[in-house]
């Protein structure tokens, strides 16, 4: 897989590969502390023998400081391995999601794709620590352990096997149960999550809808179900002490007993038997350690699917092997175009839509709110691809194109105007990066932006806030214009994108962009009907199907749809 979580491993393989051979190592060193206590206990102490107490001793403190030591590289190098493959991760994410088309972005959702770039992320690094540091060590040490164990006195050791595989097959229940209750607990945390994305990123409208506390209340809600399913899953994980303790005090009373009986026939020494109970501590201990970095990693089962959903998702929009890059002109035809959004058998938004439109021409598109006029030009674009027929701009099918062709040919002004903070230059900078000073006067004048652009201290260099939240409304629109005419498109598509301006200024645009820029096409959706009057034509839209496609003279004749537009248009005017 190209594109798997694994590949992100690779640049940090060396630290991948040696902290688990570290930590593996820092615990087998801790394995052997217990045997020394036997010698202590043995040749030292019950002989009276300082110089083999001391030793012993020294050999200990070797092997702790040495354990110690293994243990705290090991600990950075996994704490290097796994902020790496984090860091490496989001880069990975975030190169993704910008190469989406606009229907991969549609099939996630802005809060979903933020969440997994974030939390997600975050999860796997957590778990890529303590599988680091925990997974391989304390297997191999319990097993080790055992082995000594066995050394020491194999009947005994028989005793201790039984206790560790009751504790095993308890904890293992316990796993399996927290695991399942994690995966609810995350899916409600997703929820939660989206709300926060939602309603930080729609408080203005929160405010002024005033539904703070509709809002507060629900996410109260959501917050509780959370808290509810945390304090479930660690109340089950709670039960891990005392079925530890209880165990441990079983297999201690069980190994005292039986020990004790082995000391007096002579079968084994005291010494022995504090190695012996010094061992069934630290396995008892491991055991513990594994229990919760099993659970950790399971917890971030979900975030890894998660993430490598988003990594394996191909853009749905891709470049063609010998892509065109040059385009002749702005001629658009729509041949028998059908469209609809996401994948399956939905409803089409447009159904079999066939036209022409000749290279600078003026076009305005009119029709009903909802009735696709948006999802119209999203194709001339290539922002979605046709589902039957053929989207032709240029000469060729915009399928030929390479994604820069089609941006470079391309304005368009959305519905949804956005700037960027910074400053105005850099802004308009987006539509063209080598613009001279001659470019930006240009296009701000065509935009009707040089005026207040001129009014502002710093002109150019004035300071935008982020989406442009200084600026009115209509003066975020002219500079997403100018933005658009720095670049000197082969064809304009203006998207409902001069809704905030009196119609004085919206008509000397129009007027400019028809007398200075003649060769551009120019696609102008507008709600207003009366103010497309003198475009060369009018596309009328309907419920997804082209109702007419003429002068606004002749539509009046032959188009009913129009008509009523322009009724209710006329309506509206009598009545203000
Ligand atoms: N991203 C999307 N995913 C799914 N359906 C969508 C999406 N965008 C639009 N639609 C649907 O497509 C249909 C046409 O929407 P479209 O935005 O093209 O209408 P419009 O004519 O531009 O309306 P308006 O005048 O309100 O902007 C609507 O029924 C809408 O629900
Ligand atoms: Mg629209």
């Amino acid at each position: 897989m190209k594109n798997s979580i694994l590949q992100q491993v690779k640049q940090y393989k060396g630290l991948f590969i040696a902290a688990p051979i570290l930590m593996i190592a820092s615990g087998l060193l801790e394995t052997m502390i217990p045997l020394m206590t036997t010698h202590i206990v043995d040749d030292g102490i019950q002989q009276n023998n300082i110089s083999e107490v001391l030793r012993w001793g020294g050999f200990m403190l070797i092997f702790a400081v040495s354990a110690l030591i293994c243990a705290l590289i090991g600990n950075v190098y996994s704490a290097k391995a796994s902020s790496g493959l984090a860091a490496n991760l989001r880069d990975a994410l975030f190169v993704r999601v910008q190469k989406f088309s606009f229907a991969n972005l549609d099939k996630y959702g802005v809060s979903s794709l933020v969440t997994r770039q974030t939390t997600d992320v975050t999860n796997i690094q957590t778990a890529a620590q303590t599988v680091l540091t925990q997974f391989f060590k304390t297997p191999v040490a319990v097993v080790y352990s055992l082995i000594l164990t066995i050394q020491l006195n194999g009947k005994l050791s028989l005793v201790l096997m039984i206790g560790v595989v009751i504790i095993g097959v308890l904890l293992t229940l316990i796993i399996v149960k927290s695991i399942k209750m994690y995966r609810q607990v995350y899916v409600d945390y997703d929820k939660l999550n989206q709300r926060v994305q939602e309603n930080v990123t729609g408080i203005r409208v929160v405010k002024s809808f005033a539904r703070e506390k509709k809002e507060c209340d629900g996410f109260d809600e959501s917050a509780e179900t959370v808290r509810r399913g945390f304090v479930k899953v660690e109340r089950l994980l709670a039960l891990n002490n005392p079925i530890m303790m209880l165990a441990l005090e079983f297999c201690f009373v069980g190994i005292a007993w039986i020990g004790a009986q082995f000391i007096s026939v002579g079968d084994m020494t005291t010494g022995d038997l504090t190695g012996f109970i010094t061992y069934a501590f630290q396995i008892m201990s491991y055991m513990a350690m594994l229990v919760l970095s099993f659970v950790q990693l399971a917890a971030s089962f979900a975030s890894i699917r998660r993430v490598q959903e988003i990594l394996n998702d191909e853009p749905t929009i891709k470049d063609p092997e010998n892509p065109v890059s040059e385009m002749n002109d702005g001629a658009i035809a729509f041949e028998h175009v059908s469209f609809r959004y996401g994948e399956g058998n939905g409803k089409n938004v447009l159904e079999d839509v066939d036209l022409t439109i000749r290279s600078g021409e003026m076009v305005g598109i009119v029709g009903a709110t909802g009735s696709s006029k948006t999802s119209l030009i999203n194709l001339i674009s290539r922002l979605y691809d046709v589902k039957e027929g053929k989207v032709i701009v240029g000469g060729h099918d915009v399928r030929e194109y390479s994604a820069d062709a089609l941006t470079q040919n391309i304005a368009v002004v959305l519905q949804k105007n956005v700037l960027f903070s910074g400053t105005i230059r850099e802004n308009l900078e987006w539509g063209k990066s080598n613009a001279t000073e001659e470019d930006f006067a240009a296009a701000a004048r065509l935009a009707c932006a040089d005026g207040f652009i001129a009014e502002k201290e710093a002109g150019l260099d004035s300071v935008i806030e982020q989406g442009g939240a200084n600026l009115s409304g209509g003066q975020r629109q002219r500079l997403c214009l100018a933005r658009a005419l720095i670049k000197k498109p082969a064809i304009l598509i203006l998207d409902d994108a001069l809704s905030a301006l009196d119609t004085a200024t919206e008509s000397k645009i129009r007027t400019s962009l028809r007398e200075d820029m003649p060769e551009m096409t120019k696609l102008i959706i507008t709600q207003r009907v009366g103010s497309v009057q003198e475009a060369d034509r009018i596309l009328v839209l309907d419920k997804g199907r082209v109702s007419g496609f003429d002068t606004h003279e002749n539509l009046l004749k032959t188009c009913a749809v129009y008509r009523e537009l322009c009724a209710a248009a006329e309506g509206r005017e009598a009545a203000s």
